[in-house]
C-alpha cells in the first residue's frame, strides 16, 4: 500500500474523511500528537488499526468526537464528573473513561464494557470528525511501544505503506498525549497523566485517585496499558537519572565522562540550562528549551528523542524534572522511555 502525504486543504479534508467513511486508515494531526484514526464502528478498520501498529488485542483505544454533543453516541449514560470536565477542558487533551454504548465494538474498547472518549481541539483533527460523520478511533500513529509521533515524518517513519494516508499539518502544538481520567471510579482515577495537569482537573471536580505506577504483575491485568512500564520507548539505552538537581546534573556529568572514557557515542536530552553546564563535554546534545518552561518542553520532548535517538548514541542520559503542573507527564514518559532509572 502507498501511504498518501495529504495536505490540510478542504479537498484533501474530504478526501481523507472519505477513506475513513470506508473503513481505511488515516493519520491525522491533533494537538497532542498524530493519531491512527479508522471508523470507530467498523470491526475491520478497527483491526487493521491493531495489525498497523502492531499494538496487543487488549490495549483498548480511544474514541474522538467532533463536540461533546456526540457523547451519546458512544457512551449510555455521562457522569456527572465527565460532563463537568467536558464542558470546562473539551475541546482539549483529556480523554474521559465512560460506560460503552453497545454499538462500540469490544476490540475497541478490548473488552470492556467503559470506553475512553475525547474531542480534540486540532482545527485539521476537528474538520476530519465532522467531514467523517463518525466517531474515529485513533491511538498514537506509531508502532507499539515506540515514541509517540508529533510530525508526520514521525507518522511515516513508523507506519509507511501500512496505512493509506497520513494529513500532514505541521508539528502538534503539545507534543504529549492527552490525560486520561477514569469517572467510572469513585473519586475518578488519573490513569495517565497528559496535557491537562491534575491540579486543573481537581480545580474543577475536587479530589482525583492518581492510580500508582503499576508493577509488572499489574500491567497482566491491563487497567490501561498506556501504563506499561516501558513504553514510549527511542531504540537506545536512555539512563534516567534523578534526585535534586545539583545533584542530578554532578551525576550526569560522571557518568557521562565514564561512558565517554569507555569509548562511547554519549548523547544528552536535557533543558538548555544543563546543556550550558556540560558544554565542556563532546556530547551529541538536545536540548527541550529551558526548565523554567514545561510546556516547550513537552512539546519539543518526542522529536528530541527521536532526533538523538537516529544520531546511534550508544546510551544517552536525561533528568527527571518537577512534577508541578505538565511536568508531571513529561516525568511520567520520560521514566517509561528510561531504560535505566538512577537515584543521584
Ligand atoms: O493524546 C492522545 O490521547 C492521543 C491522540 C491521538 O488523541 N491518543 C493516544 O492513544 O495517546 P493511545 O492509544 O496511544 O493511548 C490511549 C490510552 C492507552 O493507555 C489505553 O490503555 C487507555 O488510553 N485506554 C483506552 N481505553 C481505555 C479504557 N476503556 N479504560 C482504561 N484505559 C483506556
Ligand atoms: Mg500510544
Amino acid at each position: 500500500m502507498n501511504t498518501q502525504r495529504l495536505d490540510t486543504s478542504p479537498a484533501s479534508i474530504a478526501l481523507a474523511a472519505d477513506l475513513l467513511r470506508r473503513g481505511e486508515l488515516v493519520a491525522f494531526p491533533t494537538e497532542t500528537v498524530y493519531g491512527l484514526g479508522g471508523h470507530a464502528f467498523d470491526e475491520r478498520a478497527v483491526a487493521a488499526i491493531f495489525a498497523a501498529k502492531g499494538r496487543p488485542a487488549a490495549d483498548p483505544l480511544i474514541v474522538h468526537l467532533a463536540a461533546a454533543a456526540d457523547l451519546p453516541l458512544i457512551t449510555t449514560a455521562i457522569p456527572p464528573v465527565a460532563a463537568q470536565l467536558a464542558a470546562a477542558f473539551w475541546p482539549g487533551p483529556l480523554t474521559l473513561i465512560v460506560p460503552r454504548h453497545p454499538r462500540v465494538p469490544l476490540s475497541v474498547t478490548a473488552g470492556r464494557d467503559t470506553v475512553a472518549a475525547r474531542v480534540p481541539a486540532h482545527p485539521v483533527a476537528h474538520q476530519l470528525l465532522v467531514a467523517a460523520g463518525a466517531p474515529i478511533a485513533a491511538p498514537s500513529a506509531n508502532r507499539f511501544g515506540h515514541t509517540s509521533p508529533t510530525t508526520a515524518d514521525h507518522v511515516l517513519a513508523d507506519l509507511d505503506g501500512r496505512i493509506a494516508a497520513v494529513i500532514d499539518g505541521g508539528a502538534t502544538p503539545i507534543g504529549i498525549e492527552s490525560t486520561v481520567l477514569d469517572c467510572t471510579s469513585s473519586p475518578p482515577t488519573l490513569l495517565r497523566p497528559g496535557g491537562i495537569s491534575l491540579e486543573a482537573l481537581t480545580a474543577v471536580i475536587g479530589p482525583v485517585q492518581v492510580r500508582a505506577r503499576p508493577t509488572t504483575e499489574e500491567q497482566r491485568g491491563l487497567a490501561s496499558p498506556g501504563l506499561l512500564d516501558r513504553h514510549y520507548a527511542p531504540d537506545h539505552e536512555l539512563w534516567l537519572i534523578c534526585g535534586p538537581p545539583a545533584a542530578v546534573l554532578a551525576r550526569i556529568r560522571h557518568e557521562a565522562s565514564a561512558a565517554l572514557a569507555a569509548g562511547l557515542r554519549v548523547g544528552v536530552l536535557l533543558p538548555d540550562e544543563d546543556l550550558a553546564a556540560l558544554r565542556d563535554l563532546p556530547l551529541e546534545s538536545e536540548a527541550l528549551g529551558p526548565a523554567s518552561d514545561p510546556a516547550l518542553m513537552s512539546q519539543r520532548l518526542y522529536a528530541a528523542l527521536r532526533a538523538l535517538d537516529e544520531r546511534q548514541p550508544d546510551r544517552m542520559f536525561a533528568r527527571d524534572l518537577d512534577e508541578a503542573g505538565l511536568g508531571r507527564a513529561l516525568r511520567d514518559r520520560l521514566r517509561r522511555a528510561a531504560t535505566r532509572v538512577i537515584e543521584a
